[in-house]
């Protein structure tokens, strides 16, 4: 089983396979006043939540990302509408975007994350599919740069099947029924290692969804406030 099931409280430190800098590096955040890092993170300051909603195409990130988002009371970023306009052509064409397309866009949105947090907000909720291993690793990077941050990833796992019916139902996106098939192709499940993400059955009717989303993330907050 994935997720934090197994993980120890606290357990972002083991999760950041990438390598942090050394103490008393240089911050990008502007109130770069962090204390020496005890195993990566900041010591005696207030640590801030960074909540990647996550998985293919209609799996619900949205519908789960804005709830949380209310329910925990901080910002909510939509990954969709940071997408440079050649990416939402090519989507809107049914053309799968390659790791390229999406490199520019997962940096914008992490610096989007740090920048909310930097100015204020307790933590981040962020709809983004997130899909490779390496896509999640770019977003990692922000605890990186402000040692504040905790990453987490939601994973909504549900069935390709599943997904293309709701995706064939809802009108106006322009995520067609095809990228479903496309964002399966490509889709790397978080490993056992990554312990950072919480797996939540997505087949499960979205008000399920939403209270299994908000009980796990409280736990982890309970356990690392
Ligand atoms: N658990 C659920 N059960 C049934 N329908 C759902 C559920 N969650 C979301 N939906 C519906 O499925 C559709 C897709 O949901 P949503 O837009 O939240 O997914 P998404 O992952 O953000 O999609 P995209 O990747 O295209 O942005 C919407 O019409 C939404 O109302
Ligand atoms: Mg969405």
């Amino acid at each position: 089983m994935l997720s934090y099931d197994s993980a120890i409280p606290n357990g972002q430190d083991k999760a950041a396979r990438v390598p942090l800098p050394p103490a008393g590096a240089r911050s990008m955040s502007s109130s770069a006043s962090v204390a020496a890092p005890v195993n990566g993170q900041a010591q005696g300051q207030r640590q801030h939540h960074l909540w990647l909603v996550t998985g293919p195409a209609g799996c619900g990130k949205t519908t789960v990302a804005e709830y949380l988002a209310n329910a925990l009371d901080i910002p909510y970023i939509e990954g969709d509408l940071y997408h440079p306009p050649a990416n939402i052509d090519k989507m809107s064409a049914g053309i799968p975007l390659t790791d390229s397309d999406r490199w520019d866009w997962l940096t914008e949105l992490r610096k989007q994350s740090n920048s909310r947090i930097n100015n204020g907000a307790d933590g981040v909720v962020v709809a983004c599919s997130a899909l490779k291993l390496k896509y999640r690793d770019v977003i990692r990077v922000a605890a990186y740069y402000d040692r504040t941050i905790l990453v987490h990833f939601i994973f909504l796992h549900a069935s390709q099947e599943l997904l293309l019916q709701r995706v064939a139902q809802r009108k106006g996106h322009y995520m067609g029924a095809n990228m479903v098939k496309s964002q399966f192709d490509i889709l790397e499940r978080p490993r056992e290692d990554e312990i950072d993400v919480i797996t939540i059955d997505a087949s499960q009717g979205a008000d399920e969804v939403k209270d299994d989303a908000l009980a796990k993330v409280n736990a982890v907050l309970a356990a690392d406030p």
